[in-house]
């Protein structure tokens, strides 16, 4: 046996090799509040709810007690009535799939003679979970092309409905742009075909509501059947828990379509409302904790301090030559992206840009540029999501952002052209071969990239990945990942 202390002493000096989880210098992955005594709530509430388990709210009436709490919290916020009901899931992702797998059992059950897998309509900004979701639950994802800046149009999602959509998915805002979509114009056309409707709000559920001068997107608008909304985002819980609610109409025969139910085994009856079996009730206990305690003025409150902070980078994005701001961002995500409208010595490149963030002490997130189905570009760019405890560290951001921008103004994105062509001569081009576990290695070892860490520069990686062929990219990005844990 190993001294429990020593064993703690280990894994603090692990988490030392982390990036800071507090203070807004990671600008993705953690949404910091900037009030300490939230950490300490809901970690004394995870604490009491830790021997629970989620399988059995008749054993244990304390989780149904903090679900009720927390799912009608969540329908006053998203406007939902009292027919409005959902489910506490364990993050977006699941939220999102369960949202997809409601639609098909649904859309099955309307469309018995059907031969043919029904379609899910997203545009190409929605988030990778409803590709997650076709490929899990059978069906084919029929991705909408964007303008280039990444705005959605909503004529051409409503072009795509027909009887065989199961889902048509908007989102409030998309991750990779921070755009609110058309949601009203999307989710009418669909109620008048009869397809349902889903609002991803998982990033924007808990601030949006509060944000200033946005059109209506939640159960106010007619056609909208489901929306995700992520606690552990902007509700500023510890990781594991969202929402998904049901409306439009029948919310409680579309929730009960969600659940997994069986008698057809010896053991106990099944019953799951969503894709897990036994599960933790900590992260519900710590996202109630903090719900009960911010309630809806505390969520204003700390949404002024993010809308501020977010006026605030902009103006310093403004006054920043060569970069500019992704299409239209409606809330606290913002995508930077070179600027097109001055020469390239005058351009900042939002790779090199998030690269050279990194010696300054804040790390941004990379996103590969896109080619659409139609032949269109999304460009490449650098995400930040701005929280709450960035309104008193603007004066630092801006600074930093400056100054890596000075840095690279002129130098050029990372080209990976070489490579993509030394690979295709290998035979991993379009169509071609995918690399299996061992051939993958040794390709990301060449491309000099068989070691990632928080504090290592991506433009390079990036670059490749978003020229590579995606069944190519996919695989290396997998053995990258899949390394990373292996004993
Ligand atoms: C709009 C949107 N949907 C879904 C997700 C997936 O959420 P999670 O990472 O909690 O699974 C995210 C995550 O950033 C998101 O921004």
């Amino acid at each position: 046996m190993t001294d429990a202390v020593a064993v703690l002493e280990r894994l603090r000096a692990l988490r030392a090799a982390d990036a800071p989880t507090h203070g807004g210098r990671v600008l993705s992955y953690v949404y910091d509040s900037g009030r300490d005594e939230l950490d300490d709530l809901a970690d004394a509430a995870a604490r009491l709810a830790r021997p629970l388990n989620g399988l059995d709210p008749t054993v244990f009436p304390s989780i149904s007690a903090m679900e009720r709490d927390l799912i009608g919290f969540a329908r006053r916020m998203l406007r939902g009535g009292r027919s409005v009901v959902g489910s506490i899931t364990s993050g977006g992702t699941e939220s999102c799939l369960l949202a997809v797998k409601t639609a098909r059992d649904l859309w099955r059950a309307q469309h018995p003679d059907a031969t043919g897998r029904p379609r899910l309509v997203t545009p190409t900004t929605a988030h990778a979970a409803f590709q997650k979701a076709a490929a899990l639950f059978d069906l084919d994802w029929d991705p909408v092309p964007c303008a280039p800046d990444g705005t959605v149009r909503a004529a051409d999602l409503v072009d795509r409905l027909d009887d065989d959509v199961a889902l048509v998915v908007v989102s409030a805002p998309a991750y990779p742009t921070g755009a609110l979509d058309p949601v009203a114009e999307v989710a009418s056309a669909a109620a008048d075909r009869g397809v349902s409707c889903h609002v991803d709000a998982c990033f924007g559920g808990f601030v949006l509501p509060w944000w200033p001068g946005l059109p209506a997107w939640d159960f106010r608008v007619r056609g909208v059947t489901s929306i995700s909304a992520d606690l552990h985002k902007f509700g500023y819980a510890p990781k594991g828990v969202s929402v998904l609610l049901h409306g439009g109409g029948g919310g409680r025969r579309r929730h009960r379509a969600q659940f997994f139910a069986t008698t057809r085994w010896p053991g106990y009856p099944v019953v799951n409302p969503t894709l897990l079996g036994s599960r933790s009730a900590s992260p519900l206990a710590a996202a109630w904790a903090i719900a009960q305690h911010l309630g809806e003025r505390g969520y204003a409150e700390l949404t002024a301090s993010t809308a501020r902070a977010a006026a605030e980078f902009r103006r310093i994005v403004d006054g920043i030559q060569g970069l500019a701001v992704m299409g239209a961002p409606a809330g606290p995500a913002i995508a930077l992206v070179a600027d097109k409208n001055v020469s390239a010595r005058e351009r900042v490149d939002p790779h090199r840009l998030a690269d050279a963030m990194l010696a300054h002490g804040w790390k941004v997130q990379h996103q590969p540029g896109l080619t659409q189905a139609d032949g269109t570009r999304i460009p490449h760019s650098a995400h930040f999501t701005l929280t709450p405890v960035h309104e008193k560290e603007m004066a630092e951001l801006g600074a930093a952002l400056r100054a890596a921008s000075d840095s690279v103004r002129g130098v050029r994105a990372a080209d990976a052209r070489m490579l993509v062509a030394a690979l295709r001569i290998l035979g991993y081009r379009e169509g071609g071969r995918v690399p299996g576990p061992s051939a993958a290695w040794r390709l990301l070892r060449l491309a000099g990239a068989g070691r990632v860490s928080a504090d290592q520069p991506m433009a390079m990686l990036m670059a490749l990945i978003e020229r590579l062929p995606a069944p190519v990219a996919e695989a290396l990005l997998t053995e990258l990942l899949a390394r990373l844990s292996e004993p």
